[in-house]
C-alpha cells in the first residue's frame, strides 16, 4: 500500500513537472515498468531516435542508456536533453574506442564503417552510417562497396552477414546481457515450455539465434507477439520488454529465456526522473564538430 501511494505521488509530481517544463519522457523498451508507464513514448532504439526528431517539446528526458540520450542530443541540437542517470552506460558501446576504430579503418581502407547505434558520438562521427538491430541488413545492403567494418557487436555482425553478400569485418564487442545467454539456458527453458515460441534479439550468440523461431529487435518482438496466434512465448532479450508485452497481450504468457537477462544500466528509478526534471540536469552535450559528423551517420540511417 505504501509503495502504491509513493508511486502515485511521484507520478503526479512528474506529470506536473512535465507540463511546467514543456518536457516529454522517452523510455526504452527495457526500462522499469513504472518508468515506461509515465513515458510519453516507449520504443526500440530506432523508434526513440525517430520520435525524438518529430516531437514538439523543449526538453526530452531520455530513460535509456547513454548512447540513446546522446543520439537524441545529436539529432536535436535545439532541445534540452536530460539523461536522469549519467552513469547508465551501455557496456557494449564502451568496447569500441575512436582510436582503435581509426586504426581498423587504416587496415581496411576500402571498407565502409557501419556502427550500431550502441556506440559513442565520437565513434558515430567516424562512421559512414549507423544501424540498429531493426535495420542492420537493410543498412549494409544500401552501401556501394563490398566490404563493411561493423562495430561493435560481433553477434549482430554475424546475424547481419547472413542477410548480405558483402564481406562483414566484425569488431570483437558484445552485449554482456545477451552474449551470456547460452544455448543450454535456452534449451532448458524450451523444455520447460514446449509449446512456446522462441523469440531472440540478434545480440544473442549465433547458436542461440540458430534455434529461435524469430530473431528481431525489441519492437519487432512486440509486433510479432501481438499478431501471433500462439499463446506462449520465450523471450530471449532483456526482461524489461515483458512489461509491455503483458500489458498489450493480457491473454498470452511470456517466459524469460533466462533469469539473468537483465541490463542493470537500463533500470532508472522514478526518483531520478523526478530529480532530473526538477533540476534540469544532467544535460547531455555533444561537442559541435563531433555532433555534426555523427548526425550525418544517423541521418543517413534514418533515410534508408
Ligand atoms: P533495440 O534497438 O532492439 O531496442 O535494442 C537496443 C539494445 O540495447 C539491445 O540490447
Ligand atoms: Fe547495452 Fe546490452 Fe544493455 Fe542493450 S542490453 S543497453 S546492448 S548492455
Amino acid at each position: 500500500m505504501k509503495d502504491n501511494t509513493f508511486t502515485e505521488d511521484i507520478t503526479d509530481y512528474i506529470e506536473n513537472l512535465k507540463k511546467e517544463r514543456n518536457a516529454v519522457i522517452l523510455a526504452h523498451n527495457y526500462q522499469r515498468g513504472e518508468v515506461q508507464d509515465i513515458a510519453d513514448f516507449t520504443g526500440d532504439s530506432l523508434e526513440l531516435a525517430r520520435w525524438a526528431v518529430d516531437v514538439d517539446a523543449d526538453i526530452l528526458v531520455v530513460c535509456g542508456v547513454d548512447f540513446m540520450a546522446e543520439s537524441a542530443a545529436i539529432l536535436n541540437p535545439d532541445k534540452i536533453i536530460l539523461h536522469p542517470e549519467k552513469e547508465a552506460k551501455c557496456p557494449m558501446a564502451m568496447m569500441v574506442s575512436p582510436s582503435k576504430l581509426e586504426k581498423m579503418k587504416e587496415d581496411y581502407p576500402n571498407a565502409s564503417v557501419v556502427s550500431y547505434v550502441n556506440t559513442s558520438a565520437e565513434v558515430k562521427a567516424l562512421s559512414d552510417i549507423c544501424c540498429t538491430s531493426a535495420n542492420s541488413a537493410k543498412v549494409v545492403n544500401s552501401l556501394e562497396g563490398d566490404e563493411v567494418i561493423f562495430v561493435p557487436d560481433k553477434n549482430l555482425a554475424h546475424w547481419t552477414s547472413r542477410h548480405t553478400t558483402k564481406k562483414i569485418i566484425p569488431w570483437d564487442g558484445y552485449c554482456p546481457t545477451h552474449h551470456f545467454l547460452t544455448l543450454k539456458d535456452v534449451i532448458n527453458t524450451k523444455n520447460e515450455h514446449p509449446d512456446a515460441e522462441l523469440l531472440v534479439h540478434p545480440e544473442c550468440r549465433p547458436e542461440v539465434c540458430e534455434i529461435a523461431d524469430v530473431v528481431t529487435s525489441t519492437s519487432g518482438m512486440l509486433r510479432y507477439v501481438k499478431k501471433s496466434e500462439k499463446k506462449e512465448f520465450i523471450i530471449g532479450t532483456e526482461i524489461g520488454l515483458i512489461h509491455k508485452m503483458m500489458l498489450e497481450n493480457p491473454n498470452k504468457r511470456f517466459y524469460p529465456a533466462s533469469e539473468y537477462l537483465i541490463c542493470p544500466s537500463m533500470k532508472i528509478p522514478l526518483e531520478s526522473v523526478a530529480k532530473s526534471l526538477e533540476e534540469i540536469e544532467p544535460i547531455v552535450e555533444v561537442e559541435e564538430d563531433v555532433r555534426k559528423k555523427a548526425m550525418k551517420a544517423l541521418e543517413r540511417m534514418l533515410s534508408v
